[in-house]
């Protein structure tokens, strides 16, 4: 087994667990707030490191770091990290985000459609409100970008619910499963979408995706779902196409800076909902048998699973 470093906000949990999971494990964990303080010594011939963000400076600590495993499943933060030299391995989390964020994507829609808003402003008004009936999503058609697991997981739930799903890729391809699109051909599928989802990782093609441009082939019943990367929405353009009926919601998970500021005009928006970046949490029970494959397979000198393509950008 390698020995491991974990630097985390939640660095006793990951510690606790794994070593539970892995009792020859040799591990120790530090908050990225201490993280430049963490023991030296103990670091130094430490080739293997489990995290999310670190500060600036770290790695010269870890002189023989070969391997991060990143603990989420987003890795643009240190695809583009100016201090991981090229040859460290990094990989990204499974830890069954796609079911999480099936939930997420499925409850936000369901709350729409089963209108659960207005029916409990009627209760609370001891209202009975007999015409308020659900929308019927049959038929209706989903827009997933980013077709990789999470995309498909989510693609599936959706199918389950009555949408016709279509997936977006970097370049179409055959599926057996689903119509599969370049991300290019987004707009002329728009004007017929019910649910625009994005999940797809923050790359060149995708950063700034959903503009004005595109959103000017939305519509007032469009919604859009944002669990992948926040700088994939131009918010500007967003508010204005709120605003000018070009589409109906939206929900954002994810924002350019987080926590989103005070200040922002999206909190008071009304035809925003916004969540704390929590439609894929990093759980130790959903991540600790990958992680414990992966510390196998680096320990008999195999290459990790789920290897990040730096070029490609994830
Ligand atoms: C969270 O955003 C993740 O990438 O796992």
């Amino acid at each position: 087994m390698p020995k491991l470093a974990v630097i985390h906000h939640r660095h006793e949990d990951w510690v606790a667990a794994l070593s539970e999971a892995e009792p020859r494990l040799e591990i120790r964990g530090w908050h990225p707030r201490d993280a430049i303080e963490a023991d030296s010594a103990w670091l130094a011939d430490t080739e293997a490191l489990f995290t999310w963000r670190f500060p600036e400076g770290f790695l010269k600590k870890m002189p023989r770091l070969r391997w991060i495993q990143n603990s989420g499943a987003g890795v643009d933060h240190l695809v583009q990290h100016p201090e991981i030299a090229p040859e460290i391995l990094i990989t990204r989390a499974d830890g069954q985000f796609g079911l999480w964020m099936a939930r997420y994507v499925c409850g936000h829609l369901l709350a729409e459609a089963q209108r659960l808003e207005e029916c409990s402003i009627a209760q609370r008004q001891a209202r009975w409100e007999g015409k308020l009936l659900p929308e019927d999503l049959t038929g209706q058609s989903a827009l997933v970008v980013g077709f990789g697991r999470i995309g498909r997981q989510i693609g599936r739930a959706l199918r389950e619910l009555g949408l016709e799903v279509h997936g977006f890729v970097r370049s179409g391809r055959a599926d057996e499963e689903f119509p599969l699109h370049g991300i290019a051909e987004l707009a002329q599928h728009l004007p017929k979408a019910r649910l625009l989802v994005l999940c797809a990782p923050l790359t060149d093609e995708t950063r700034g995706m959903v503009d004005a441009r595109l959103l000017a082939h939305g519509h007032a019943g469009l919604t859009l779902i944002n669990v992948g990367r926040g700088d994939q929405v131009v918010v500007p353009d967003l508010l204005e196409a709120l605003d000018s009926n070009h589409l109906g919601h939206a929900v954002l998970d994810v924002f350019s800076s987080e926590p989103l500021a005070e200040t922002s005009p999206l909190w008071a928006h009304p035809k925003v909902t916004i969540t704390p970046h929590h439609s894929g949490p990093s759980t130790p029970k959903a991540m600790i048998p990958d992680l414990l494959e992966n510390l196998r397979r680096y320990a008999e000198g195999l290459l990790p699973r789920d290897l990040v393509d730096r070029g490609r950008g994830y």
